[in-house]
């Protein structure tokens, strides 16, 4: 069985749920506490033993590209100064020389073209894939649970988590089979279902391991929901002649792309963190307590 060595991250999108905040800076750097959502987000593929990060941008993303580069004045002047802390801070998230890879979507054309676009950089081996928008909160992180279900089943792994099943149709949805290891076998799959339609409440959560086979059916995958080129469609297809495997995250997830989950995950990651806890804590009850909201609300 192959190692699972590379970490697909698609960051092309164009972040329009955020703006105006979006419009100079790219959704992934946004800032969850004191490091961009992008970085969670790579760190959880290191932790998973990922060796090789590739990052398919867009336009307006080269500072993505800047994030994960060395800055060399930076880190002298850090030294110099002895600013020990904050320089091991840089060098613990620094990929190393030849780590990082960078390719363009240059259409957006859904999710499964986005995959599509990094299948030179892939080649033949199984990858992981994590979307940005996503970050989770667990003692041991999502993907390495996952690479570790991998290794017991090989072929595909998907996470999934639960979802108020009135919200089912803005995921894509796995019908779930028997359990094998600490997960269970997918029996179905549906990308954004019709109400009343999903086969569970089981909803894809942002991470999978996919086999290399995966780019022959997307390069021939026709548009599906929201007329896209849909990556849960091309599962499905790939899912006659490959097991899927599902695994039952139970972390926290928030989802970035939205105001409302950035903010949560500020909230959340500011408490989760011993040095801020203690202040943070207070001021949110003091501020639960004496802030009332202005203008209208929105059901
Ligand atoms: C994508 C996937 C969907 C998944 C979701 C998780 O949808 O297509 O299957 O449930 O991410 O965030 P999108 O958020 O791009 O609409």
């Amino acid at each position: 069985m192959k190692k699972v060595r590379k970490a697909v991250f698609p960051v092309a999108g164009l972040g329009t749920r955020f703006l105006p905040a979006t419009k100079a800076i790219p959704k992934e750097m946004l800032t969850v506490v004191d490091r961009p959502v992008i970085q969670y987000v790579v760190d959880e593929a290191r932790e998973a033993g990922i060796e090789h990060f590739i990052f398919v941008t867009g336009r307006n993303k080269a500072v993505i590209e800047d994030h994960f580069d060395l800055q060399f004045e930076l880190n002298h002047t850090l030294a110099q100064r002895g600013k020990d802390d904050q320089l091991a801070k840089l060098q613990q998230m620094q990929p190393r020389p030849g780590q990082t890879s960078f390719t363009r979507q240059q259409e957006p054309l859904g999710l499964g073209h986005a995959v599509w676009c990094a299948r030179e950089l892939v080649g033949d081996e199984p990858f992981a894939l994590l979307l940005p928008d996503m970050i989770m909160q667990s003692e041991t992180g999502c993907m390495k649970d996952m690479v570790e279900l991998y290794r017991q089943t090989g072929h595909n792994v998907v996470a999934v988590q639960e979802c108020d099943p009135a919200e089912a149709h803005k995921y894509g949805i796995v019908g779930q089979g028997g359990s094998i290891h600490h997960g269970f076998e997918i029996t179905s799959m549906v990308e954004k279902p019709k109400p009343g339609t999903a086969p569970s409440n089981l909803y894809i959560n942002g991470r999978y391991i996919l086999q290399p086979e995966i780019f022959d059916v997307l390069s021939r995958q026709e548009k599906g929901a929201g007329n896209e080129i849909q990556l849960t469609d091309a599962m499905l297809t790939l899912k006659e002649r490959q097991p899927f495997y599902g695994y039952a995250y139970k972390g926290r997830t928030y989802d970035c792309g939205s105001p409302e989950g950035f903010v949560e995950a500020n909230v959340a990651f500011a408490l989760w963190r011993a040095d801020i806890n203690g202040s943070m804590a207070g001021v949110i009850e003091e501020m639960l307590r004496t802030i009332k909201p202005r203008g209208k609300r929105i059901a």
